[in-house]
C-alpha cells in the first residue's frame, strides 16, 4: 500500500468514526478550521458510540501494526483517561495465519538447509499467529519436541511506513487535541517504534531468553524454555516446547489444586528478583505469555515465553526506586520527595515542601483502603504523574517497569484476590538494600568497578599533574583579575577624586568672580556657565 494510500485510509477512518470531532478546532490556522466547519465529513452521522470504542475501531481498521499501538496505548493509563484506556485494553493482536510455504521459505533461507533436514517433523498449521510472527510445533532428528516462531513476510517495510503515519499523527494531535501536549503523543510512538522494531529481530528475542533462563535457573519459581541456536537466526527462533497452563486458564489450575495464594505471590516476588536482583526484567508479562508448570502444583512453577521486550534500570534508578518504594508505603512523603530531588528526577531547584504536599494528596486517599486493595502500579502512575507536574521526564525504562508492576498486580489479584503485594515487596526491598551496604554489598560493588579503577591507575599520575598545574593556572588568572580589578578600582577612584576638585576649584572660580564683580552680586554669564559645569561634574561623579 503506497503512502497516499494509507493517508487516504487514515482519512476515511477519521471521518467514518467521526475522530474529527476529538480535535479542538479552535486551535487549527483559519483554513484548517474553516475547512473543519464546512468538510464533507460533516454530512456523516456522528456514531453513538462512545469515544473509546471509537478510537478502537479505527485502529482495527487501520491494521495489526495500529491494533499493537493501541494495546501498549492502554497500559499507558499515567497518559490516558480510564474510559478510553479501556476500551483499547480490549484490542485483540489476532491476525490470519500466512502461508506455511512463505514460513517454510523463511526457515530454509535463514537457516540454509531444506526444512526436513532441519526438522524430523513440521506442522504447517501454526499454533498461534500474530502481528510480528507465527509458531509452529516441529520435533528435531534429536527427538525435541520443540517450536518455530517466524518473522512475518515484508512486516517490517509495513511497520516503518506504519511508524512514519504514526509520527505525523502525532505531531497533529500533539498540536490540535485539547491537552495534547500532556499525552506526550510523539515520545509514546517512539516507544513503541523501539519496541516493535525489536520484537522484528527474533536473535535479540533468542538472546534475551537464552539471558532470562539463565538467571533463573537457580529458582525453581520460573522456567524459560531452551533456545535452540543451531536452528535460530534473526528471523526463525527455535525453542523448547513448553506445556503448561496458560495462567488465565484459572479453572485447570484449580482443578489440579494449586496453591493460588503462593502463586499469585510467587509473581511478585519474581517481579522483584527481576528488577533488583537481576537488573533484567521481562516487560511484556501479559496473560498470554505466562504459563504455570503441571509438576507440583502445591509449589507452583511459573513459565515465561516471549522475551522480546526486556527492561533494565540503571545502578541509581534502581537504588532510588527501591528507597522511594519503601518510603511511599512508610507514608513518608518529605523523604520520597527529597528522593526525587537527590536522584535527579525533579530538577534541584524543585520546592520540596509544594511537591510534599502535592504526593500527600495523592497517596493518601489510597492508603484510606485495605491493603489488599491498593495498587502498587497504580500508586506508581499517580507519583510519576504528581511528578510530571515538578518537571520529571520519566526515563521509558521507569514506564517499562510501573507497566510490568500494573501486569503483575492484576495477574496477581486474577489468581488470588486477597494478595497483598506489599508483605512480599516490603522485607524483600530492606533485604536488598541492607546487602547492597553490607561490607559484603560494597565489596561486591568495589569488585565490579575495580577493573575500571585499574585501567585508570596509570593514568592518575599523568591526570594529578594535569589537575594541580590547572590549579596553579587557575589560581595565577584568579590572582592576576584580582590584580587588575585593584587597578581598575584604583583609578576609578583617582577619577572621581579629580572630577570634585575640579568642581570645587570651578565653585571657587565662580564665587571669586563674584567677589571681585563688587557693583553687584549678580551672576553673570561665564559665572552661570562654571557653576553650572560644576554642578554638572559633581552629578556626573
Ligand atoms: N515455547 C513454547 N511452547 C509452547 N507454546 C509456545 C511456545 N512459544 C510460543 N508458544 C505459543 O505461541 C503463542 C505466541 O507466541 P509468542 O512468543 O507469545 O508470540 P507473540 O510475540 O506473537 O506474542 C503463545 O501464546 C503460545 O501459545
Ligand atoms: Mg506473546
Amino acid at each position: 500500500m503506497s503512502r497516499l494510500q494509507r493517508i487516504s485510509k487514515i482519512a476515511h477512518v477519521v471521518t467514518r468514526y467521526r475522530l474529527d470531532k476529538l480535535i479542538d478546532t479552535d486551535r487549527l490556522p483559519g483554513s484548517l478550521s474553516l475547512l473543519f466547519a464546512v468538510g464533507p465529513w460533516r454530512l456523516f452521522p456522528e456514531p453513538t458510540m462512545s469515544r473509546g470504542e471509537r478510537i478502537r475501531l479505527a485502529l482495527e481498521e487501520l491494521g495489526p501494526v495500529f491494533v499493537k499501538f493501541g494495546q501498549m496505548l492502554s497500559t499507558r493509563r499515567d497518559l490516558l483517561p480510564p474510559d478510553i484506556a479501556d476500551e483499547l485494553a480490549k484490542l485483540q493482536d489476532q491476525v490470519p495465519p500466512f502461508d506455511s510455504q512463505l514460513a517454510i521459505n523463511i526457515i530454509e533461507q535463514t537457516l540454509a538447509q531444506p526444512i526436513a533436514e532441519l526438522y524430523a517433523e513440521f506442522d504447517p498449521s501454526p499454533l498461534a499467529s500474530a502481528s510480528v510472527a507465527q509458531v509452529h510445533a516441529a520435533t528435531l532428528h534429536s527427538g525435541e519436541e520443540v517450536v518455530v516462531k517466524v518473522v512475518r513476510p515484508d512486516i517490517e517495510k509495513v511497520i516503518r511506513q506504519d511508524i512514519k503515519l504514526l509520527f505525523s499523527i502525532a505531531k497533529l494531535v500533539e498540536k490540535y487535541l485539547p491537552d495534547g501536549k500532556r499525552l506526550r503523543p510523539v515520545e509514546v510512538v517512539d516507544d513503541y517504534q523501539h519496541t516493535i522494531l525489536d520484537e522484528l529481530d527474533l536473535q535479540r528475542e533468542g538472546a534475551n531468553t537464552s539471558q532470562l533462563r539463565r538467571n533463573s535457573e537457580q529458582s525453581d519459581l520460573l522456567y524459560v524454555p531452551n533456545v535452540f541456536w543451531d536452528y535460530s537466526g534473526h528471523q526463525v527462533l527455535t525453542m523448547e516446547r513448553i506445556h503448561g497452563i496458560p495462567v488465565t486458564d484459572i479453572e485447570a489450575l484449580k482443578a489440579q489444586n494449586t496453591n493460588m495464594k503462593l502463586l499469585a505471590e510467587r509473581g511478585v516476588e519474581i517481579f522483584f528478583s527481576q528488577v533488583f536482583n537481576d537488573n533484567f526484567f521481562h516487560a511484556d508479562m501479559h496473560p498470554g505469555n505466562i504459563f504455570v508448570s503441571r509438576e507440583h502444583p502445591d509449589q507452583p512453577t511459573y513459565i515465561g515465553i516471549d522475551c522480546a521486550i526486556i527492561g533494565s534500570l540503571s545502578d541509581s534508578d534502581q537504588y532510588y526506586l527501591a528507597r522511594n518504594l519503601l518510603a511511599i508505603f512508610q507514608r513518608d512523603y518529605r523523604a520520597v520527595a527529597e528522593l526525587h530531588v537527590e536522584c535527579g528526577w525533579v530538577p534541584p531547584y524543585t520546592r520540596v515542601n509544594d511537591f510534599e504536599a502535592a504526593i500527600r494528596s495523592v497517596c493518601e486517599p489510597i492508603f484510606q483502603k485495605p491493603i489488599s486493595e491498593i495498587s502498587f502500579g497504580q500508586l506508581l502512575i499517580y507519583l510519576f504523574q504528581t511528578a510530571r507536574r515538578f518537571e520529571m521526564e520519566v526515563q521509558p525504562s521507569l514506564v517499562l517497569l510501573q507497566k510490568t508492576l500494573l501486569n503483575i498486580e492484576g495477574l496477581g489479584r486474577e489468581l488470588y484476590p486477597q494478595l497483598d503485594l506489599w508483605s512480599t515487596a516490603q522485607p524483600f526491598l530492606e533485604t536488598w538494600l541492607k546487602q547492597r551496604y553490607s561490607p559484603k554489598g560494597i565489596y561486591r560493588q568495589f569488585k565490579k568497578y575495580l577493573p575500571e579503577m585499574l585501567e585508570l591507575l596509570p593514568h592518575i599520575p599523568q591526570a594529578t599533574q594535569d589537575y594541580l598545574q590547572n590549579t596553579k593556572q587557575i589560581r595565577t588568572q584568579l590572582q592576576e583579575q584580582q590584580q587588575r580589578l585593584a587597578t581598575l578600582e584604583q583609578s576609578r577612584n583617582k577619577r572621581q577624586r579629580r572630577t570634585v576638585l575640579t568642581a570645587i576649584t570651578l565653585l571657587i572660580a565662580a564665587a571669586g568672580t563674584a567677589w571681585f564683580n563688587e557693583q553687584s552680586f549678580e551672576l553673570q554669564t561665564s559665572q552661570w556657565l562654571l557653576l553650572i559645569a560644576a554642578i554638572a561634574l559633581l552629578l556626573h561623579r
